[in-house]
């Protein structure tokens, strides 16, 4: 059983211009899929699955899909305070200053009340970039070293994997990118250089709990050496 999946959650666009709807219609259906897959993650018995949600590259996208996207963030906030009251840890990962003054506030705050939560770690990974993740670690341990609090010869992986978003997650074991795409698009960039990946085609707002255990089952029958024999 894999520790933690990390979900590339891509294809609502394709799926609402198939029903030949505005892609914020596929959004919303992604939205609560998303929701169903957190539940059946904590089913299957792994601890923690990140969700890539918004990424730093699609700020390009067309003002009115950014701005519905946002509203439907200001949406889910209500459902994942109800998670958080479920023994669910939510941790965001990426830089949440260019989001509304609103947003943010109920972001830091559920994630700031939920800490405690030991049932299932849900991260969701929001103007995030797997190399803004690495660019902004490096940031953090470029000042210590300049402040004296640190020389350049201590930077090791381990003190570096403590700057990262993930840094109270357990390792990334796979990945699973639903829409038929098969690259990481930026996605946890440090955390999948040994993770195993799976790649589906159907289109995320259709993504079933069978999709998801036969992810699984593949996962399982995978030999991962990590350079060993
Ligand atoms: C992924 O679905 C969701 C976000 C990036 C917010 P897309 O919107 O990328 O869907 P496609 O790839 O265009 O079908
Ligand atoms: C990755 O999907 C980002 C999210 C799912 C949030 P994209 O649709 O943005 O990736 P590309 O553009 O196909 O690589
Ligand atoms: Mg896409």
């Amino acid at each position: 059983m894999p520790r933690h999946i990390g979900f590339i959650m891509d294809g609502n666009g394709r799926w609402a211009k198939k029903r030949a709807m505005p892609r914020n219609f596929g959004h919303r259906e992604g939205a609560a899929v998303f929701k169903k897959t957190i539940n059946w993650c904590r089913e299957l018995g792994v601890e923690a699955a990140t969700f890539y949600a918004f990424s730093t590259e699609n700020w390009k996208r067309p003002e009115e899909e950014v701005n519905g996207i946002m509203e439907l963030l200001r949406r889910y906030i209500k459902d994942i305070r109800e998670y958080a009251k479920e023994n669910v840890r939510f941790i965001f990962l990426g830089d949440l200053t260019p989001f509304d003054k609103d947003i943010r506030a109920d972001l830091l705050d559920i994630m700031e009340t939920s800490r405690g939560n030991t049932e299932f770690i849900a991260g969701v990974a929001l103007n995030y970039g797997g190399r803004a993740e690495i660019c902004n670690a490096s940031r953090i341990l470029a000042k210590k070293c300049v402040s004296g609090e640190l020389s350049a010869e201590e930077i090791t992986e381990e003190l570096f994997e403590e700057m990262l978003y993930t840094n109270e997650m357990p390792p990334l074991d796979l990945v699973i990118r639903p829409s038929g795409e098969q690259r990481l698009s930026n996605f946890l960039t440090w955390q999948s250089a040994y993770a195993e990946f799976v790649f589906l085609d159907v289109l995320w707002p259709d993504f079933k709990k069978k999709d998801l255990e036969n992810a699984i089952e593949e996962y399982a029958g995978r030999s991962r050496r990590f350079g060993g024999i």
